[in-house]
């Protein structure tokens, strides 16, 4: 069993309400999941693993529920030491070049804070997808034995 924080970005509620079924999803796969709503750094520090779930907004943008974390998070460089950590993008890939532009930039922080990543950026495209959980809940399966 493990203990998993999870952290969301998100502007019109679709990442929010992923980020509650997948931990719907952990826990009845017996593990400690917790939806973080106002994420703080003790948050962040005491998760035995972390996974982020955000869309993108703006132009390749971080939603503002999570930016200021985000910002936080890259000026005080809390290294994870190997700490595990997933993260799930959700974007529209008509967007172009910032097409789950969040979803990267938060995977790339977390690589460059020396955590452990336990698959690649799930992105989830709005263009083909328009129930995220069908994509999203197989690949927690997966990755959370
Ligand atoms: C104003 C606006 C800007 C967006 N910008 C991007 C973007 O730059 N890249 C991207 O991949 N998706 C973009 N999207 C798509 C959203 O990320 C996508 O619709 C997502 O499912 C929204 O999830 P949310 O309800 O959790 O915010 C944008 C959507 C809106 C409405």
């Amino acid at each position: 069993m493990a203990q998993i924080s999870i952290f969301f970005g998100s502007v019109y509620g679709n990442a929010e309400q992923l980020a509650e079924q997948v931990a719907s999803k952990l826990k009845e796969k017996g593990h400690d999941a917790q939806v973080i709503a106002e994420p703080q750094m003790d948050d962040f520090q005491m998760a035995e693993e972390l996974l982020f779930i955000s869309s993108t907004t703006g132009q390749g943008d971080i939603p503002p529920n999570l930016e200021g974390f985000i910002l936080d998070l890259q000026s005080r460089f809390p290294l994870l030491h190997g700490k595990e950590f997933a993260v799930v993008g959700l974007g529209d890939s008509s967007y172009g070049d910032t097409y789950c532009g969040a979803g990267r930039s938060i995977f790339a922080l977390l690589e460059e804070l020396q955590g452990t990543a336990k698959a690649p950026l799930l992105q989830v495209d709005a263009c083909e997808t328009l129930e995220p959980a069908e994509e999203v809940l197989p690949w927690i399966d997966e990755i959370y034995g």
